[in-house]
């Protein structure tokens, strides 16, 4: 916490709880609701998508105590990172940053791309422009060099962006209830929960780990769809968490961090809810399995403008989506260098702007040619289970550092401790195995190539930055990274 006192170094406080609530709504609400809603309905769980949303959300309340708890003890930059330096060391520190890449720039070029899918829908624009099979997809690389200059420009300036483009998509999202729900037919909710169906032949790298360790045969639908669905909609809720990446820009963290998570988790929770039973009354679930659900489902019942409008406020919508997860990824970069992890040069913050200018730059860079040449359709579940991971690891670190530091100032005290970190850890790791076979192999493979590069530069320097510092070793095997500056 010195550390980021250090003149250079210091990222300005300007942000209110309400900023934190408009930031969390604002990355929340995007593609998962817009998209994987009634793709999911259609494939997974019919019209109980609902309980879906509902499952997911309460796995997403647990671990947003957990954050809280953690954000208003350690307010600095770097969310989950930062809080397992704190508890855990810095070997686990680095798993969790190299990790949170898989939810921040990974789910950053997910999401636009899922942003240019509908601009191209809305405008008509050319296929080899915009969309999924544009290569490279200009629509995407362009909203996420336009995204990365506002992040640069100064955390203010995205807060009111972002407090513009969540206006229009709570509206819309209140639109699609409010007319919707006169367009609802009963007999769309039977069978609310349809019977169970084994899938197709050859499809077990996109079966859930769950049944494929079980012996079962992979299925859709019936309660074993209800939670696959879950833990694939649960992208949708990606996001909360990244407001405890704002910490350190907050007036008074420890009130406005755990209002804003757990505020914006409310918010997006009691609205998805809401949606999901509107549109899967509106059209029989088999109907939604597209790229505009939303929009179908008012297509369906003969309200075309309807579509359109719904359409404008996607493209609105997903837009602070990918500014929030780009700001998220900038930041833990920025604290992974200002431990040593990373060359120190990316902590650099900009002197007029008060930015992680550095870092907001190589995040641009990177998530545009991601963006722009990679299909990602399968993607969004790679994020989701990188972010699952991270949620496992700060709910252990709340019960770590509750018995090595039981004394630490905590304005936000989870309750049940240990009893709902331990809870929080097991529903996480139980939609993480409910997502596909494939999906575990790309993150295996990615937190190998962590671990390489963690031997072979990251533990290396770190440790010189720490022999270099005055201070003792942190907790649980750290060095001197932001947690030996918290203990010291
Ligand atoms: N929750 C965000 C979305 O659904 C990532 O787009």
């Amino acid at each position: 916490m010195r550390d980021t006192d250090e003149p250079g170094h210091k990222l300005r406080k300007n942000l209110s709880a309400f900023d934190l609530t408009v930031f969390g709504v604002g990355v929340i609400i995007g593609t998962g609701i817009f998209v994987l809603t009634g793709q999911q309905a259609a494939r997974n769980a019919g019209p109980a998508i609902v309980l879906s949303f509902a499952l997911a959300g309460v796995v997403c309340a647990l671990a947003a105590l957990c954050y809280a708890e953690f954000a208003s003890t350690v307010p600095v930059a770097g969310s989950a990172y930062t809080f397992s330096y704190a508890t855990l060391g810095q070997f686990v520190a680095w798993i969790i940053g190299w990790d949170l890449c898989l939810e921040l720039a990974l789910g950053a070029a997910v999401v636009s791309r899922g942003w240019s899918a509908y601009l191209q829908e809305l405008f008509d624009l050319p296929s080899w422009l915009a969309g999924d099979k544009a290569r490279p997809d200009f629509g995407a690389a362009f909203i996420v060099v336009a995204l990365s200059t506002v992040a640069i420009l100064g955390a203010k300036l995205s807060g009111r962006v972002t407090g513009a483009l969540v206006i229009i998509k709570v509206a819309v999202v209140l639109f699609v209830i409010g007319l919707g729900v006169f367009f609802i037919k009963a007999a769309n909710y039977t069978p609310f929960i349809p019977p169970a169906q084994p899938a197709a032949k050859g499809s077990g790298a996109t079966a859930p780990l769950v049944q494929v360790l079980a012996g079962i045969t992979p299925q859709h639908f019936g309660w074993f769809g209800i939670v696959a669905a879950a833990s694939i909609v649960f992208f949708a809720y990606i996001g909360f968490d990244v407001v405890a990446t704002t910490a350190e820009e907050t007036h008074h963290p420890h009130r406005d961090v755990p209002l804003g998570i757990i505020g914006s988790l409310v918010i997006c929770a009691v609205l998805y809810m809401a949606v999901a039973f509107v549109v899967t009354g509106m059209a029989h679930y088999g109907d939604l399995d597209t790229a505009a659900p939303l929009a179908k489902a008012f297509d369906l019942v003969g309200q075309g403008w309807a579509a359109n409008l719904i359409s404008l406020g996607a493209v609105c919508g997903i837009t602070s989506v990918i500014l929030v997860l780009l700001l998220g990824q900038a930041r833990v970069s920025f604290a992974m260098a200002r431990d040593g992890l990373l060359p120190p040069v990316l902590a650099k913050v900009h002197p007029r702007f008060g930015t992680p200018w550095v870092m907001s730059t190589i995040t641009g860079v990177v998530v545009m040619f991601l963006a722009a040449f990679i299909p990602l359709s399968e993607l969004s579940e790679l994020t989701s289970i990188g972010t699952l991971f991270a949620f496992m690891v700060v709910s252990i670190g709340v019960v770590i550092l509750r018995r090595t530091h039981p004394d630490l100032p905590r304005a936000f005290r989870a309750p049940l401790v240990p009893w709902l970190p331990v809870v929080s850890v097991l529903a996480s790791l139980w939609l993480m195995l409910n997502l596909p076979v494939i999906t575990w192999v790309r993150f295996v493979i990615w937190m190998v190539i962590g671990l390489v590069l963690y031997f072979a530069y990251g533990m290396r320097r770190a440790n010189l930055s720490a022999e270099r510092s005055d201070h003792p070793p942190a907790p649980g095997g750290g060095s001197a990274g932001t947690a030996g500056k918290l203990t010291a």
